[in-house]
This record gives structure tokens, sequence and C-alpha cells, in this order.
């Protein structure tokens, strides 16, 4: 299986007529699949810019990024599109939910993107769900779940789809205690069967579940390191 992600002098600037900001400067990382790797720094340094760049949502400014052996900065828009349905999944602090959809909906739509068989999608959402304890929930409208389960449907429909890269940003900033350690437990065994998990976060939680740590600063690398702090 071709590596992971790795990034060559990676930078990201936006610019405006009122500004120039300088977000990520001169990243270079390589992750392997199965780490579960956190993503910290404080508040706009660059985490969610760097995430966005692994997640294909944004392209570099400079540098050169390759997934899974894909060299993503010379992909066409259709190209990243196709990459990203096959190969990442998202988690962000808001599930990012279809509204007004079923919870099962939320999740089996997207599979059949994933090539899953139309005879499978239900079953495979369903499991997925009932897994984290939402099988009372199946054909509730999103817009009527808790924060926690809505978050948990967000964390089905990855497990459902079983990405190889799983992009997360502070998926535990609007959690209570219980539902942070599921999902955070969630996502290390997504790792452990052989995700590659980059996960911004300050949860505690989280951090101490890290088997890697990328430390920004100003949107610079600061320090990457194996394991928690
Ligand atoms: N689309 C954008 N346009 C202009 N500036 C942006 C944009 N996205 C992020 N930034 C800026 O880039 C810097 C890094 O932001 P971000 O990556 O969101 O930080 P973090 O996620 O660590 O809080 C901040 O100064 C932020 O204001
Ligand atoms: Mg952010």
């Amino acid at each position: 299986m071709k590596d992971g992600v790795q990034a060559w002098g990676v930078g990201r600037n936006f610019s405006s007529r009122e500004e120039d900001v300088v977000a990520l400067v001169d990243v270079s990382l390589s992750l392997t699949w199965g780490q579960f790797v956190v993503v910290q720094g404080p508040s706009g340094c660059g985490k969610s810019t760097l995430l966005n760049l692994l997640g294909l949502l944004d392209r570099p400014s400079v540098g050169r990024l390759n997934i899974a052996g894909v060299p993503v900065h010379e992909l066409s828009e259709g190209g990243r599109a196709r990459l990203r349905r096959a190969e990442i999944g998202y988690l962000f602090q808001d599930a990012g939910l279809i509204e007004r959809m079923r919870a099962i909906d939320n999740v089996e739509a997207p599979l059949a993107y994933r090539g899953v068989p139309r005879g499978q999608r239900r079953a495979t959402a369903e499991a997925a769900l009932r897994e984290l304890g939402l099988s009372h929930r199946l054909r509730a409208l999103t817009d009527t779940l808790s924060g926690g389960e809505r978050q948990r449907v967000g964390l089905a429909r990855i497990l459902a789809q079983r990405p190889r890269l799983i992009i997360c940003d502070e998926p535990t900033a609007s959690l209570d205690e219980a539902n942070s350690r599921l999902v955070a437990a969630r996502l290390m065994q997504l790792a452990e069967e052989g995700a590659l998990v980059v996960c911004a976060s300050h949860d505690p939680i989280v951090i101490e579940l890290a088997q890697r740590r990328i430390e920004l600063s100003h949107g610079r690398l600061k320090t990457i390191a194996d394991g928690p702090p």
C-alpha cells in the first residue's frame, strides 16, 4: 500500500485587497497509515488551514503534497474530488450533517459514492449507527438530535465509509465528556485498524491518545513528537 501523507515545503497565503495573511509556512511532514496524529497550537496558528490542505478541501499556495502516493498538487478538480470521495472522511466541530434528513440517510447517502452496492448501504449505515448507541434514533431528523448525537452520526458516517485518511477539526469541542471520550476512543480504534487520523484539538481527552503530535506556531511547524506530551 502506498504510504500515507507527505508534504514538502507547503505554504498557504490568503490575499485580498485589504490584507495578506500568511496562514501556513514551509510545512514538511510525513505521516503513515495507522497513526493517530494530533495537531496542536493556539487559535489562529494554522491548524484548520493545514487540515483543509491535507483533506483536499483547499490547495497550497506553494509546495508539494502526496496522498496515498498521488501528487495531489498536480490533480485536476475532478481528480481531487474522486480522491476525496474514495479515501477521505471528515469530522468537524459541527458534524456537518444534512439538515431535515434522517440520521440513517445521512450515513447511507455518501456510501453510493464509495461504491458500496445498493443492497448493502442500508445495513452498513444501520450497523454503524447502532455501534455508536443510536439504534433508537435511526429515523430521527438531524435537527432533532442533541449535539452529542449529531457528532455520533458524523462519526457513524466515517465508520460506514472506512476512509483511509480521516481529517478531524476540533471534533470534541462542543461535546460533553462522555461523548468526547467515545469519539476520541473510536477515532483511535480507526487508526489501530489502519487509517491515518489527523485531528486538530486542544482537548486533553484527545491529546492523551496521540501517537504523534504536530505543534504549530504562527503557521510554522514548531515540533513533531511521538506520543502524548
Ligand atoms: N479564508 C481565509 N481568508 C483569510 N484568512 C484566513 C482564511 N482562513 C484562515 N485565515 C487566517 O489564517 C490564519 C490561520 O487560521 P486557521 O488555520 O483557521 O487557524 P486555527 O485553526 O489554528 O485556529 C489565521 O490568521 C486566520 O485568520
Ligand atoms: Mg481551526
